[in-house]
């Protein structure tokens, strides 16, 4: 009986989560929506400590509650546009990356006078004095899972022309977040409960003057136009290697070399990369059919009688791009009996309570954490070893393959399930499950449909 409910309930979740697969399809553009992460969210917190002559003294803080999704070198660039005619005094733990026009002020000279200041995090290795806690680390913030006590980022700010009290203070507007590119959109601030803050040694709790926060969630459709990640399958059964579908993240340019993308054998390979700029963080990617910076390639390696094994390998086509704190979402059913995994971290995800499919995986600190740029350091790999459960097991329809896979948070596109390899024996083509067709054709249609 209570088998029989669990394995109800499990089913009443697996079409809630296809609901809200379907639910896509109403979204727009600008709403972000990640059925793996469905709080996922950065909320920054304007905390005023103290008032000052002419304006307060406030710290704030960005914390990244996204499970899988952190933000990598070269950093966080944070912007907003001030009520009224305030300036900033002062910073600690970051700075503006303009001063703007302060030729009203004498003697005194403000940090920032802009309308609209854009705030950018201090380098690590920044002098002690300009330091405040959680700060000075390039703008760097990890996710949730992957390492909550580095996952905020704060800098406090001294705020002249501004009220002196809650009733004519005014919240700075339009806050936007770059990372630092687009992809995240920020609410309004709110006025919320005022943080409590605990003395170091926990015997004395203060208070702020006033708290706001505000909410920013990510969108890879804002982020970017075209999908940034492949997936290819082969297996031991199987000769044929089912490669990232043609085109999945561009064309190769067909005319003359117009350096869309750059072939490895290039003579002069090292200057054509280091052409594009130091600055320009566009992809420039080894010349492939799939044109995506990355691929993960599942392959299924071994059979056992009570186990099988899996190999995976993401390769890194991208000349201007090291992967820092990579990380890697997969989903498949089996992820409930996995046994064992060689050299990537792994956290379950449990969204939806009662189904655990959903693996985070990533690398070991000084080990491989870091994806390196295109060539032959560019890659990291992974064995992993699941225990079978009988009654699920197969090698049948394409069962053995990943549902669904994020690099960094965002969706890698798989081959059409009809491609899949397929085992000697079985005499026609698999039907493979409607439930999986549908899964895996949504998330290739994923950004079709959702852009
Ligand atoms: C942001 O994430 C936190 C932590 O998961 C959650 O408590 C909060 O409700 C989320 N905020 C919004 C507006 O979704
Ligand atoms: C301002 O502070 C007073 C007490 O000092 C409090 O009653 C009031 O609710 C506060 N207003 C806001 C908007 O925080
Ligand atoms: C905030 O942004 C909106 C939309 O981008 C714009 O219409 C509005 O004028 C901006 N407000 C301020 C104070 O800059
Ligand atoms: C932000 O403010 C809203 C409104 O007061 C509150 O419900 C929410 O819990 C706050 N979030 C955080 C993370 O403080
Ligand atoms: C590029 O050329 C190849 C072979 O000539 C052709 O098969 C392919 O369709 C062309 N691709 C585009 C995008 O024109
Ligand atoms: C990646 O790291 C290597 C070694 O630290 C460095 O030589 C290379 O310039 C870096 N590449 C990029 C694109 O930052
Ligand atoms: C999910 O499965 C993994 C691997 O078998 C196990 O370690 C983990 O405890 C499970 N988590 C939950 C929430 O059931
Ligand atoms: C697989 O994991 C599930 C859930 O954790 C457990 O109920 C089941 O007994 C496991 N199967 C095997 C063969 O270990
Ligand atoms: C392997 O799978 C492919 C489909 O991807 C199929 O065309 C081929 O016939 C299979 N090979 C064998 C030996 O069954």
């Amino acid at each position: 009986m209570e088998l029989c409910f669990r394995s109800l309930s499990k089913f009443t979740t697996s079409i809630i989560l296809l609901l809200f697969l379907f639910s896509c399809f109403s979204f727009n553009s600008s709403e972000a929506y990640d059925a793996l992460d469905p709080n996922g969210n950065l909320t920054i917190k304007w905390d005023i400590i103290s008032w000052t002559p002419d304006g307060y003294l406030a710290v704030v803080t960005m914390y990244n509650f996204q499970q899988y999704r952190h933000i990598q070198t070269p950093g966080w660039t944070l912007g907003w546009t001030w009520a009224k005619k305030e300036v900033i005094w002062s910073m600690v733990g970051a700075q503006t990356t303009e001063q703007g026009d302060c030729s009203r002020f004498k003697g005194n000279i403000p940090h920032c006078c802009k309308k609209d200041p854009t705030v950018v995090d201090l380098l690590p290795g920044t002098p002690y004095n300009q330091q405040i806690a959680n700060c000075c680390k390039g703008g760097v913030i990890n996710s949730w899972v992957q390492d909550p006590s580095n996952s905020a980022s704060s800098f406090q700010v001294s705020v002249g022309a501004a009220g002196t009290t809650n009733k004519t203070v005014r919240v700075p507007k339009n806050f936007t977040l770059k990372a630092p590119g687009p992809g995240y959109t920020c609410g309004p601030a709110k006025v919320g409960k005022p943080t409590k803050f605990v003395t170091q040694d926990g015997r004395r709790v203060t208070q702020a003057m006033m708290t706001w926060n505000v909410t920013c969630t990510y969108s890879q459709f804002l982020a970017q136009k075209t999908p940034t990640c492949c997936v290819s399958l082969s297996s031991f059964y199987n000769d044929t290697i089912v490669p990232c579908p043609t085109c999945t993240c561009g064309c190769q340019n067909n005319g003359t070399q117009s350096g869309n993308c750059v072939n490895p054998d290039t003579p002069h390979l090292a200057s054509v990369v280091s052409d594009h700029g130091k600055n320009n963080y566009a992809p420039l990617v080894q010349c492939t059919s799939h044109m995506c910076p990355i691929r993960v390639h599942w392959h299924v390696k071994l059979n056992y009688k009570d186990y099988w094994r899996v190999k995976v390998t993401i390769t890194n086509f991208n000349y201007r791009m090291n992967y820092t704190l990579w990380n890697l979402v997969v989903q498949h059913p089996n992820f409930d009996n996995l046994t064992q995994l060689f050299s990537f971290n792994y956290k379950p995800l449990t969204p939806y309570q009662d189904i655990n499919d959903t693996a985070m995986l990533w690398g070991v600190k000084f080990y491989n954490d870091l994806l390196m740029q295109a060539g032959p350091l560019g890659n990291v790999q992974s064995e992993l070893l699941f225990q079978k459960d009988k009654s699920t097991f197969t090698f049948e329809k394409g069962w053995a393959f990943p549902r669904r896979i994020y690099f960094n948070g965002d969706n890698c596109v798989m081959p059409p399930p009809d491609a899949y390899p397929y085992l000697p024996n079985s005499s026609s083509r698999p039907d493979v499950s409607l439930i999986m067709l549908v899964i895996i054709l949504l998330s290739a249609a994923f950004h079709l449909v959702c852009v």
